[in-house]
């Protein structure tokens, strides 16, 4: 795997809104994410939780990536976690993704989470491993047809 040069997260502003738009997974894994106008949309709607953010590399943006924080909410799956992660066709397989479950994870940390929540649809050539890989584990809860994995952060 390349090492990406400097990722970072930035936030979504009148500025690069359209750019957010514009990062598109590879055509085949649509079923399992929602396009970024979607995750933006409801990002609008769900303010005071949601924590959408665009994953720039240089002046590239090679990715999107979606938290929500409630810490009030009633179902403990949903308190923190992940809610969206695309990384842009042609620019997988090089730490983005990674870096963005990492960075979450620290922001999570910083609002005092102690676990960060993803939700994944199952599949052939769908994202269980990599989050396998980096460290969560499968509750055995599936919510909508999608396995609920957690990661205790240490
Ligand atoms: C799944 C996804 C986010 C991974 O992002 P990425 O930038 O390609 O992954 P990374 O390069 O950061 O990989 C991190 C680790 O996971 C592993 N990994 C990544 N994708 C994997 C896969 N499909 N199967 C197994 N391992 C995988 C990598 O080998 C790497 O391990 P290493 O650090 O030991 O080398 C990206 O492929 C994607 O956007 N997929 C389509 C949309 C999607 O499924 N989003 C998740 C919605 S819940």
């Amino acid at each position: 795997m390349n090492a990406p040069s400097s990722p970072r997260l930035v936030e979504i502003t009148p500025d690069n809104v359209l750019t957010a738009c514009e990062v598109k997974v590879r055509q085949d894994q649509n079923r399992f994410v929602a396009p970024v106008e979607r995750s933006l949309a409801e990002a609008y709607a769900a303010r005071e939780s949601a924590w959408p953010r665009l994953i720039m590399d240089g002046d590239e943006a090679v990715g999107f990536v979606m938290a929500n924080f409630a810490p009030h909410e009633s179902e403990p799956d949903f308190r923190c976690g992940i809610w969206r992660l695309n990384i842009a066709e042609g620019r997988q397989g090089r730490g983005y993704g990674g870096f963005a479950v990492r960075a979450v994870c620290e922001e999570a940390r910083r609002r005092g989470n102690d676990r960060v929540t993803v939700m994944w649809v199952p599949g052939e050539e769908g994202p269980e491993d990599f989050y396998l890989a980096l460290g969560f584990r499968p509750t055995g809860r599936v919510l909508g047809g999608e396995k609920v994995g957690e990661l205790l952060l240490g």
